[in-house]
């Protein structure tokens, strides 16, 4: 499997927090919009599909035709960036989301489901950190064989969720929240970076 641009892809992810504007690829006559959080988050998950394509580009290398810059940005991604996407999610977009429902959403279990996903992948994901660094520096696994279903495990279990977050999740949190509630979750994902708002 082929996944060109991955490196490009991944190097945006620590950008987006910080743009105004944004890519919408569902909308061909404007491109670019004015940000919002929710776009962010989206775009955030358009990167982790590919992160997903590295991870099996990377385990159908295994154990000898591995890009080493790949494992490096990857494992730079899973380590800085995913945990952070989850705190987004944990802290603004789903109680956000939780306040807004109806009744007949029936979201909070799925929203409880997500985040404990978030929880397990994170451990998993510390988990191939170790052999991730182990490439990135062109050493050899004692295991690949191992290694390469790990790989498999977490990217397959991780397209999952996103497509439970995209489907469900996201078009839930377009519908029910109001501008008000971007706002707060515009905070939220600032306060976890570290950045004042700025809704400029
Ligand atoms: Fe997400
Ligand atoms: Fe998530």
């Amino acid at each position: 499997m082929e996944a060109p641009g991955a490196l490009i892809w991944i190097k945006d992810w620590r950008r987006i927090a910080s743009q105004n504007y944004i890519m919408r690829e569902d909308d061909p006559n404007t491109r670019w919009v004015k940000r919002n959080a929710l776009d962010l988050i989206e775009h955030e998950h358009r990167i982790q599909a590919q992160i997903c394509d590295t991870l099996e580009l990377i385990a159908d290398s295994l154990p000898d035709c591995v890009d080493k810059r790949l494992c490096a940005q990857v494992a730079c991604a899973l380590r800085e960036e995913l945990p952070l996407h989850h705190r987004d999610e944990e802290c603004g977009l789903f109680p956000l989301i939780e306040e807004r429902a109806l009744p007949g959403d029936g979201i909070a279990e799925i929203l409880a489901r997500l985040a404990m996903e978030h929880a397990t992948d994170e451990s998993f994901a510390s988990e191939l950190l170790e052999s991730l660094d182990i490439l990135s520096e062109g050493r050899e696994l004692k295991n690949p064989d191992m290694v390469g279903y790990m790989l498999r495990s977490f990217f397959e279990s991780y397209r999952r969720h996103l497509h439970w977050e995209n489907a469900v999740v996201l078009p839930l949190a377009r519908s029910r929240l109001m501008p008000q509630d971007i706002v707060k979750l515009e905070e939220a994902m600032a306060r976890n970076r570290g950045h004042e708002y700025s809704a400029d």
